[in-house]
């Protein structure tokens, strides 16, 4: 039997602007996603699939190589920690900042300090470098709320055009890291089925480059 390639989008905003870029690689699902229910979908190859799953899930699917390859962001990624995938290529798309936030000119607190999140390791690992004392609170949505309501004293969130922060008295302090969406791949597979996957990701790779020529 011929080989099947699998690949993970992430739903959501991920999902919008990666579309386009598959297509410009050769890959068109055989119908609209956005509209439909399903989670499995055909494509004009017959040897590529694709599912549509929550962003934080694509990396475990690739990993345990359920799916071959798969669109992630750096924030999903650096979460999950990496293990089993290869990050071969930064699709430039879904960019924005991971960052510390905080109420609006209230100062950093004496002793230990309160960060709410739903990024927990990477917030302990970024406190943990600067040796600073912290205690991590795990939330999964509307990191906004918890200065507001004196959860915490400071959010790690994902900051854009920084009017989420702003709409609810905060203000963006520390920068963690740069953030976009990335072609991962199963590191079996990669082996396993080098021939099929390589010319995708030099599609892939092809399609971002005509992008960001023509957006700058
Ligand atoms: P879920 O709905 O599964 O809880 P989510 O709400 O984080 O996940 P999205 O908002 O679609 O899902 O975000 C998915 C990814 O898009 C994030 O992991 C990040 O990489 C990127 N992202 C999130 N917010 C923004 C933003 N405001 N601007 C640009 N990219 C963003
Ligand atoms: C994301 C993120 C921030 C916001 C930042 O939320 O969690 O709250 O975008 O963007 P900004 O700096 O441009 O305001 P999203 O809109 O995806 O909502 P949700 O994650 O709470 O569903």
């Amino acid at each position: 039997m011929s080989q099947q390639l699998t690949i993970a989008l992430s739903k959501g905003r991920i999902l919008e602007e990666t579309i386009p870029l598959l297509r410009a690689a050769g890959i068109e699902p055989a119908e609209d996603i956005k509209s439909s229910r399903k989670l499995i979908f055909d494509t004009n190859r017959d040897d590529v699939k694709l599912v549509v799953i929550r962003a934080t899930d694509v990396p475990t699917y690739v990993a345990h190589g359920a799916a071959d390859l798969g669109v992630s962001g750096k924030d999903v990624l650096l979460e999950y920690g990496g293990h089993g995938l290869y990050e071969p290529l930064d699709l430039k798309i879904s960019q924005c900042r991971l960052m510390t936030a905080g109420r609006v000119g209230i100062p950093e607190p004496q002793g230990r300090l309160r960060v709410a999140t739903k990024f927990v390791d990477i917030a302990k690992r970024y406190y943990a470098d600067q040796g600073r004392q912290v205690d991590i609170i795990k939330l999964y949505g509307a990191m906004e709320l918890a200065p507001i309501l004196d959860l915490a004293d400071r959010i790690v969130d994902i900051v854009d055009t920084g009017r989420t922060l702003k709409a609810n008295g905060l203000e963006p302090l520390e920068l963690i890291t740069e953030v976009s969406a990335r072609l991962v791949v199963c590191k079996a597979s990669m082996k396993m089925k080098h021939a099929l996957i390589k010319p995708i990701i030099n599609g892939l790779e092809a399609a971002v480059t005509r992008s960001t020529q023509v957006a700058g």
